[in-house]
C-alpha cells in the first residue's frame, strides 16, 4: 500500500476530506501547471437524445412491468445501466473497421486481433468469442461440473450463472471490507486469501479452477491490488490449482495499482497489465468494457489440452476459432481499442471522472461505495432506503425513482439480482446497491451534473419509496427479464 493510501485508511475522515480537497472538479492535470482534467478527446459525431416528460417516463416504466431492462433506449435520457458495449468507438477504431477481412479462416483481421491480445496477455492460445458469458460457458462447461467448486472474490451474474449451470457451486471470497460500503481501503476488491487457503487445503481437488474479478464489478467495481494477485497466484500454484482472470476491466485495475500501490506509480500501465496476465494461467474477457468493443469477448489460456477441449466447444456454440462469433470488423475494432485502452491519458481522465460523480454524491449526503469505482458510482440503497426491507428490493425501488424523476436509467445490484438461491429459496443479497455505471468516451460533465442534481433530488425524498414485488420471474438471470409492481 502506498503511504498516501495508508494514510486514507488510517483516518477515514481525514482520508474524505482530502479526496474532495484534493478533486472538488475534474482536477490533478498531468503537468501539473493546471489541475481541470479534460476528456482527452473531442466530439467528431454526435447522437441525439430524446427529452420525455414524467408521466410518459410514468407510462414507459409501467409497461416495462418495473424493470429498466425492459424500457426502450429512446425513452431514456441518460442511459447508465451498463458500461458494457455502450461506449463510443474512436475514429481509429471506425477506420480499422474498414480493414475488416471477413474470410471464414485465417483472415488477417483474426491476427491483428490476436497479436493486440498477446501483446497485454501473452497467452499461449486465444480463443475468440462474441462476449464475455461465451468464454465463461465454455470455460466452465470444460471445468466446471457438479460437485466442484470455484472460487473468486465476487462472481459477475453471468459468472455466478454459468458455473451454477455447469453444477459447481460458485463461491465469493472477497475481503471483509468489499462488502462494507462505507470503509475506505485502497483495493477492496482483493481475495481473502486466509479463506482460499483453507478452501485449498482441504479440498484443492474439488476446485478446478480460481477466479479473479478485476475489478471486482459486483462489489462496487474496486480494484484488486498487484499484491493479492500474485499471493493468490502462489497459493494456486502451491496446491496446482490454475488462476484465472475475468479481466473486463483490466486497464482500470491496472491505473488503481499504478495509483495507488507501493512502487507501481513508474510504471507503464501496460507493463502492470503483462505482469498481472504473468501471475494468471488464463483469462476470460467481456471485450465490450474497457477494449471499446460494442461486442466481443475472449478466453485465453496456457494449457494445451484444456484448450483443445474449449475450442470444440467454440466449434458448436460460437464459431471457427479464428472468429469465433465475432465478424473481422469486430476483431479490428478491439485490436485498435486495446491499445487506446491503456493510454494513462484516458485513464487518468476515465477514473477521476467516474470519481467526481462519486465524490459529489458524497459531498451531499448520498451514501456511495467508496471509495469510488473504476466504472461505476454505486449508490448504498440499503442505508438510502432503511425502510424497505431486502426481499422488497430497496435497489429496484430506487433506480426506479431515478428513471421516473429524470429520466436516468440505472441497475440494481442487489437482491433482485442474486438473492434466489440454486435450492429455490431466497437469500438477501450482501449489499443493496444501484450502480450507475458510465459508457467509456460518450458523456460529458454537464450530463454528470445533470445527473447529480436529479440524485440528490431522489435521495431527499428516498422515505416516501415503495417496496416492490415480483409478478414474474424467470428461473435464471431473473433481473433481466423479471416484473414488477409497487406495495403500495
Ligand atoms: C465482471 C464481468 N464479468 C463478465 C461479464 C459478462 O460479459 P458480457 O456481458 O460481455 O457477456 C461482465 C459484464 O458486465 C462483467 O462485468
Amino acid at each position: 500500500m502506498s503511504d498516501q493510501w495508508r494514510e486514507i485508511c488510517d483516518v477515514v475522515t481525514v482520508a474524505e476530506s482530502r479526496i474532495l480537497d484534493e478533486a472538488p472538479l475534474l482536477l490533478c492535470g498531468v503537468d501539473q501547471t493546471f489541475v481541470t482534467i479534460i476528456e482527452p478527446f473531442r466530439i467528431h459525431s454526435v447522437e441525439p437524445l430524446r427529452i420525455t416528460t414524467a408521466s410518459e417516463r410514468e407510462a414507459a416504466i409501467e409497461n416495462a412491468g418495473f424493470n429498466l431492462f425492459n424500457l426502450h433506449s429512446q425513452d431514456v435520457l441518460i442511459d447508465l445501466l451498463t458500461d458494457s458495449g455502450t461506449g463510443a468507438m474512436s475514429r481509429d477504431q471506425w477506420a480499422a473497421i474498414q480493414h475488416g477481412d471477413e474470410s471464414y479462416a485465417g483472415s488477417p483481421s483474426w491476427f491483428r486481433f490476436e497479436a493486440a491480445v498477446k501483446e497485454l496477455f501473452p497467452f499461449k492460445h486465444v480463443i475468440p468469442t462474441h462476449q464475455g458469458r461465451a468464454a465463461e460457458k465454455i470455460i466452465f462447461t470444460v471445468l466446471g461440473g457438479p460437485g466442484k467448486v470455484i472460487p473468486n472474490n465476487t462472481h459477475f451474474d453471468t459468472t455466478r450463472a454459468n458455473v451454477e449451470a455447469s453444477g459447481a457451486e460458485a463461491r465469493d471470497m472477497v475481503i471483509p471490507e468489499g462488502h462494507d460500503a462505507a470503509v475506505i481501503h485502497p483495493f477492496k476488491g482483493n481475495i481473502d486469501l486466509g479463506t482460499l487457503e483453507l478452501l485449498l487445503a482441504q479440498s484443492a481437488a474439488d476446485v478446478p479452477v480460481v477466479f479473479l474479478t478485476i475489478t471486482n464489478n459486483s462489489g462496487g467495481g474496486q480494484p484488486v491490488s498487484l499484491a493479492n494477485i500474485r499471493a493468490a497466484s502462489e497459493l494456486c500454484h502451491h496446491y496446482g490449482v490454475p488462476l484465472f482472470l475475468d479481466a473486463c476491466r483490466f486497464a482500470e485495475n491496472a491505473w488503481f495499482i499504478h495509483e495507488r500501490e507501493e512502487g507501481q506509480s513508474g510504471r507503464e500501465i501496460s507493463d502492470i497489465v503483462r505482469e498481472i496476465a504473468s501471475l494468471a494461467d488464463g483469462m476470460t474477457m467481456s471485450a465490450k468494457k474497457d477494449p471499446f468493443g460494442n461486442i466481443g469477448g475472449w478466453l485465453a489460456l496456457n494449457d494445451d489440452d484444456v484448450a483443445e477441449s474449449c475450442r470444440n466447444v467454440l466449434i458448436l456454440t460460437e464459431g471457427f476459432p479464428t472468429y469465433g462469433g465475432l465478424a473481422g470488423r469486430d476483431l479490428e475494432a478491439l485490436a485498435q481499442g486495446l491499445k487506446e485502452a491503456v493510454h494513462p491519458d484516458y485513464l487518468r481522465y476515465r477514473i477521476r471522472s467516474t470519481a467526481y460523480l462519486g465524490d459529489a454524491l458524497d459531498a451531499v449526503g448520498v451514501p456511495v461505495v467508496k471509495p469510488i469505482g473504476g466504472h461505476a458510482v454505486y449508490i448504498d440503497a440499503k442505508s438510502l432506503l432503511p425502510h424497505v426491507p431486502p426481499l422488497h428490493y430497496p435497489g429496484q425501488s430506487l433506480a426506479i425513482a431515478l428513471y421516473q424523476a429524470g429520466g436516468i436509467r440505472s441497475c440494481e445490484i442487489g437482491s433482485v439480482m442474486f438473492a434466489r438461491q440454486p435450492d429455490g429459496t431466497e437469500v438477501p443479497a450482501a449489499m443493496e446497491l444501484v450502480r450507475l455505471a458510465i459508457p467509456r468516451r460518450t458523456y460529458t460533465q454537464s450530463h454528470i451534473d445533470y445527473v447529480i442534481e436529479v440524485v440528490t433530488s431522489v435521495a431527499k425524498e428516498a422515505a416516501s419509496l415503495p417496496g416492490y414485488r415480483m409478478t414474474h420471474e424467470p428461473k435464471s438471470l431473473r433481473h433481466f427479464t423479471a416484473r414488477f409492481e409497487p406495495i403500495r
